[in-house]
């Protein structure tokens, strides 16, 4: 009985590993899926360290996103509003940066919530203004439509235009 079981098992685990070396592999992610992805891990990374008064991730963080916000992929845009959340998002880097080498907490925690808002913001109006005032041909500012359903999973990603 128990040799049965071994068989059953082993053959299960060989189908396992069959199986996974069937699937496709997933496609790479292109560099700003990247890049965006890196935000989210190096903000956590300053929140780490704000609850937890450890210095030296407030620092680390805020450089990674530093760099972040100067990478070329995250192209700048014709649009002055994204241009000026980038810019923002570039300059609380900075500045968390320089709290967490001075060891500054108070400082440290105002930069990362103008930074978090720099996020959100810059994240509403890609979603909810660049999309509607790219729309062809009515290039002109148009309030968002109320009477629209809900909008789809998919359809609440900020897009980049
Ligand atoms: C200057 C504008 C801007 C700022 C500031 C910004 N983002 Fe983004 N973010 C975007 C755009 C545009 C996209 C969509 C990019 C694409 O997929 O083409 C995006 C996508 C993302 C994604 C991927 C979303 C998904 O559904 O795959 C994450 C995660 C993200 N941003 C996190 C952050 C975090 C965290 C911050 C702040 C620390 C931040 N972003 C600040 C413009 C911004």
């Amino acid at each position: 009985m128990k040799r049965v079981a071994a068989v059953v098992v082993l053959s299960g685990l060989a189908l396992t590993v069959l199986l996974a070396a069937e699937k496709p592999k997933p496609a790479k992610p292109p560099a700003e899926d990247i890049l965006m992805r890196a935000k989210l891990a190096s903000s956590q990374k300053v929140l780490e360290g704000l609850v937890e008064k450890n210095f030296a991730h407030i620092q680390k963080g805020g450089e990674e996103l530093v760099k972040v916000g100067e990478a070329n992929e995250w192209v700048a845009h014709e649009d002055p509003s994204y241009e000026h959340f980038r810019r923002e998002f570039r300059r609380q880097a900075r500045k968390l940066a320089a709290f967490g080498e001075q060891q500054n907490v108070e400082g440290a925690s105002y930069a990362y919530l103008a930074l978090i808002t720099t996020c959100v913001e810059c994240h509403s109006h890609c979603r909810d203004v660049l999309r509607i005032a790219a729309e062809p041909p009515n290039l002109k500012a148009v309030p968002i439509p109320t009477t629209e359903g809900r909008l789809s999973d998919e359809d609440r990603r900020p897009v980049r235009r």
